[in-house]
């Protein structure tokens, strides 16, 4: 396939998508090399690196985020950054270990906007940059055959049942993998809740959003039994 790349002054329909730089033959480790020359849509130019999936190559669960945030552009790991310590502790307070999950993004290039003091400003990517970016994630699901996925939040949910989907109508129940999204062995559930991040913004119910993400995170853990 041509690599024809993202260029200045192209619209979101010439976004090239990720497909020509995913390596054929992949390991874990070729996609996070392959990710650093994509150009399937225009975010790598604003981004340190791309930021592949982390975690155990053997894990059960898949949780699903949405991009790399400020701290983990930085790192190139996912879930470095504030919310990640929240996905953390709640994962404990479910009772799964979060060495043993492996958590991913839907898409690999942080997206931002403006700068507060020397803080980039997350900006929520696009349905087409999800798009362009699907294969990737695809490429690590084929790898991973988890048994679960979690989606954090609603860019990782409209990125699987598309732009009408909404968290506060699916989570806490068992989903089935959408039947329009192929992969050779699909995972046998999924599940949505509240991204982490939004247990951050939540001021005075703070603690009620973090005991409903624990509460989904549960469910999890007992799917995975
Ligand atoms: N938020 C996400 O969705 N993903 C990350 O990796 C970090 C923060
Ligand atoms: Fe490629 Fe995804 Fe980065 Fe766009 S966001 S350049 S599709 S890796």
């Amino acid at each position: 396939m041509d690599r024809v790349g993202y260029r200045a002054g192209m619209t979101d329909g010439d976004r090239p998508g990720a497909q020509a730089w995913v390596p054929g033959r992949a390991t874990l480790p070729r996609l996070r090399a392959a990710v650093q020359e994509c150009r399937g849509c225009e975010l790598y130019r604003d981004a340190t690196q791309g930021v592949m999936g982390d975690g155990d190559p053997h894990a059960d669960l898949v949780l699903l985020g949405e991009q790399p945030g400020d701290k983990e552009d930085q790192a190139g790991e996912p879930f470095v950054g504030p919310a990640g310590q929240v996905l953390d502790d709640a994962l404990v307070d479910a009772g799964i270990a979060p060495d043993g999950v492996f958590k991913t993004n839907v898409v690999k290039h942080f997206r931002w906007s403006r700068t507060r003091g020397k803080r980039r400003i997350h900006q929520s990517p696009q349905q087409a940059h999800v798009t362009a970016c699907r294969p990737w994630l695809d490429a690590e699901l084929r790898l991973l055959r988890p048994a679960g996925v979690v989606l954090l939040g609603g860019t990782a949910g409209k990125a699987l049942y598309g732009s009408s989907f909404k968290v506060g109508e699916c989570r806490g129940r068992r989903l089935s993998w959408p039947a329009d999204r192929p992969v050779a062995v699909p995972p046998q559930w999924v599940l949505a809740t509240t991204h982490p991040s939004a247990v951050l913004r939540a001021r005075d119910e703070r603690q009620a959003a973090y005991d409903a993400l624990v509460a989904d995170l549960r469910l999890a853990a007992e799917l995975l039994g």
